[in-house]
């Protein structure tokens, strides 16, 4: 069976071929196509919601005939047009929504409906040793931190999220203060990097962003606020940050938050294997700490290749497959939405 997936709900434009192979066998991706758009909004040092649906019109057409001929398939091979419907910004959304349903009826081929946050959680299907429901799910991204127990291939209950900010906005906000580009995630990263192997020490203590109690939520605002202030307050004062420090401290900090609730996760949840995927679980001190808060508590950890953790087509087309499989095909009043569901 073969899929097409469609991706424009935030700044890549991506379609991607993916492949259900073998008897009893797995997905694979036969071509991924990300045409990025953020060399266009780093200029505004953020995405600019109009310019991202003017540059998904552009893009389109040409990323999808890239996807089939890298594939090296015919529209006639596919058996389902996926496409990322909610939530993202709704004018880049439509972009994607609108592509797709005229793709699927010119070409009277299924049409799926895909959430993109399920769609995160589905290019772990990509790797050697795909989960299979029930299992946890932990995406953390520009919008989102959140878990989820994957019930079935189709359902999710979020069992905890952030309550304001996600993990991702508060390392590109903080990153832009302290002179990184947007988006300042792989950036922050690589700095941290820099600050652990100095080995300086802040006289600094950050406010924990994981919320206390038996719960599985998340907020990042007192955070970036106690940041703000105390590189204000360098400002003001005409000193000068020790980036890789604070890199290294406020890396620490949101690293070991999310950490700290995956016992949590796993006792309420009763599964054994977690999911780590979107944007942030890129992050490489963030995939250590999870990688050693699952082994502690004997669970196992998949993290999607660092290569699907941002958006893509890939991750779309596999979701669509078991959305397909389930027989959850939509018609032609299929729209797009901002919001989670
Ligand atoms: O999943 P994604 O591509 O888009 C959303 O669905 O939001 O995630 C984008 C986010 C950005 O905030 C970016 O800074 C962050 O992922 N990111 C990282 C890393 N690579 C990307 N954050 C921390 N460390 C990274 N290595
Ligand atoms: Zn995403």
């Amino acid at each position: 069976m073969l899929i097409l997936g469609i991706e424009t709900s935030c700044d890549e434009t991506s379609a991607a071929v993916v492949g259900y192979v073998g008897e009893g066998g797995r997905l694979v991706a036969l071509s991924n196509i990300v045409a990025s758009q953020i060399d266009t909004h780093r200029l505004y040092g953020g995405v600019v919601p109009e310019i991202a649906g003017r540059a998904h019109i552009e893009a389109i057409s040409n990323v999808v005939e890239r996807a089939l001929s890298e594939a090296g398939v015919e529209i006639s091979d596919l058996d389902g047009v996926a496409v990322t419907t909610h939530p993202g910004l709704i004018g880049a959304l439509l972009v994607g929504v609108n592509f797709a349903k005229a793709f699927a009826f010119a070409n009277k081929l299924p049409l799926i409906s895909v959430n993109h946050i399920h769609a995160h959680t589905a290019a772990s299907y990509l790797t050697e040793t795909p989960p299979k429901p029930p299992y946890l799910s932990l995406v953390v991204s520009g919008g989102h931190t959140s878990f989820y127990l994957v019930k079935s291939y189709t359902e999710y209950e979020e069992i905890g999220g952030t309550r304001d900010d996600a993990a991702g906005e508060a390392f590109d906000k903080i990153g832009r203060v302290i002179g990184l580009q947007y988006p300042a995630g792989a950036a922050m990263d690589k700095l941290a990097h820099e600050g652990i192997a100095l080995g300086e020490k802040l006289d600094l203590k950050l406010p924990t962003p994981a919320l206390t109690g038996d719960n599985l939520d998340f907020s990042f605002s007192g955070l970036k606020t106690a940041a703000l202030n105390y590189l204000n307050k360098l400002a003001q004062q005409n000193v000068e940050v020790n980036r890789p420090a604070f890199a290294a401290l406020y890396t620490e900090t949101v690293c070991s938050a999310i950490a700290k609730k995956i016992p949590e996760a796993i006792k309420s949840s009763g599964v054994k294997q977690l999911v780590m995927s979107g944007g942030v679980a890129a992050n490489s001190h963030l995939r250590a700490a999870v990688g050693a808060a699952c082994q502690k508590a004997g669970a196992e950890l998949i993290l999607p290749p660092v290569s699907l953790c941002g958006d893509n087509g890939v991750m779309v087309a596999a979701q669509g497959y078991y959305e397909l499989k389930a027989g959850r095909v939509s018609d032609s009043n299929l729209n797009a939405s901002a919001e989670d569901d």
